[in-house]
């Protein structure tokens, strides 16, 4: 769980920005609701490398550099995160927005011992190349892997294969699992609730829902397939009910939760979807065993929590609001003594006639722990 400048800042981060998000994370309670890594995503390098071949941070927009903001994130209780592109660009280059060809292709160890010694505790790693050969992936995520390992500092994994690739996933066509910490198996999210743009195009949250619903079987401690960052409060396209609905669908996926919201205006509603205690207690469940559509019903998921426990998720993609009920029978119970207990509203809702029902709003999430 962290905050991740990409969603909001994109090439316009700066340290100043950075400080301000770590101070709100705090400020606002959502450190101590799990929120405790901080990533900086492309562009905060200089375009260019220093004489000694090593990254540098962009004088302008960070120059105070990199192990001075990893030292006042680290003085918060935080984590500090940074990027890097795996071949010979970062993705903001390979795309024209920004200038340089500062990739970590050729230069995995030095790159590694660089941020280890900036005090970095998380790496998100970016493909971005029209070169995606299978082993050719393999091969450069599993030589930083071995370069993160190499420097002894504890650094969490985080990549995407997908990016710079047209028309195919290679982050949900493999299972990344024993390379990388956590993998990206869609392409970039938008706060938007569907686009239906295919697998290559940006992509709203149910569409993401569906691309990532197939892979649970290879998440487990140490492994998560990463849906791509929270919108919550990204723009204001979504409803309140979209946005729980992220957050429940990405507490059913096991999912990291980063935040990508501007957290120093966020609005009092925002910061309550993003902090719920219930529903991040489903999501960082250490049994950590992701959901699964019951059925083949995309509206309607459980997932198994810690000991015996068990929770559902129901899903209104209707645009109007309507009853919507699981057969407990589905579920491997008999009776009806089950009750489902809403995570997000506390409501408790009693089985009747071997079914669970509720009643759900347009696009929201009705999340019930099982009793
Ligand atoms: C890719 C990634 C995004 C972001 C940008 C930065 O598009 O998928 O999450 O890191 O690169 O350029």
């Amino acid at each position: 769980m962290g905050w991740n400048s990409w969603n909001t800042f994109g090439c316009g981060i700066t340290e100043q920005i950075v400080r301000a998000q770590a101070d709100a994370l705090v400020s606002s309670g959502l450190r101590d609701a799990g929120y405790t890594y901080v990533v900086v995503d492309d562009c905060w390098m200089a375009p260019t490398r220093a004489e000694d071949g090593r990254l540098q941070a962009d004088p302008v927009r960070f120059p105070s550099g990199m192990a001075a903001l990893a030292d006042y994130v680290h003085a918060r209780g935080l984590g500090f995160g940074i990027y890097a592109g795996a071949r010979g660009q970062t993705c903001a280059q390979f795309t024209g927005a920004y200038p340089g060809a500062t990739g970590s292709g050729g230069h995995e160890q030095v790159d590694a011992r660089t941020f280890a010694g900036w005090g970095v505790d998380f790496l998100k790693y970016d493909w971005c190349s029209s070169d995606t050969s299978h082993g050719t992936q393999v091969s450069a995520f599993t030589t930083m892997r071995d370069a993160l390992r190499a420097t002894g500092r504890p650094i969490v994994y985080s990549i995407n294969p997908n990016s710079g690739v047209a028309g195919s996933v290679p982050g949900a066509e493999f299972d990344w699992g024993g390379i990388a910490t956590m993998t990206r198996a869609t392409n970039d999210i938008t706060a938007t609730w569907s686009t239906d743009s295919g697998p290559s195009g940006y992509q709203g949250v149910t569409d993401i829902v569906d691309a990532v619903a197939p892979l649970g079987s290879r998440v487990g401690p140490g492994a998560f397939v990463d849906p791509d960052m929270l919108v919550v409060g990204v723009g204001d396209t979504l409803t309140p009910a979209d946005e729980r609905t992220q957050m429940s669908m990405w507490a059913m996926l096991a999912a990291p939760l980063m935040a990508g919201n501007d957290l120093t205006t966020m609005s009092a509603r925002t910061r309550a979807v993003l902090a719920d205690a219930g529903v991040i207690g489903i999501d960082q469940d250490p049994r950590v065993q992701a959901g699964a559509p019951v059925g083949d019903d995309p509206e309607i998921f459980s997932r198994a929590l810690g000991d015996k426990g068990l929770v559902v998720s129901l899903t209104n993609r209707a645009d109007h609001p309507r009853t919507m009920s699981v057969a407990l029978a589905d579920l491997g119970f008999t009776g009806d003594t089950v009750v489902g207990v809403d995570a997000w509203t506390g409501v408790r809702h009693q089985a009747s006639g071997g079914r669970l029902s509720v009643e759900v709003g347009v696009h929201d999430t009705a999340l019930l722990r099982i009793e």
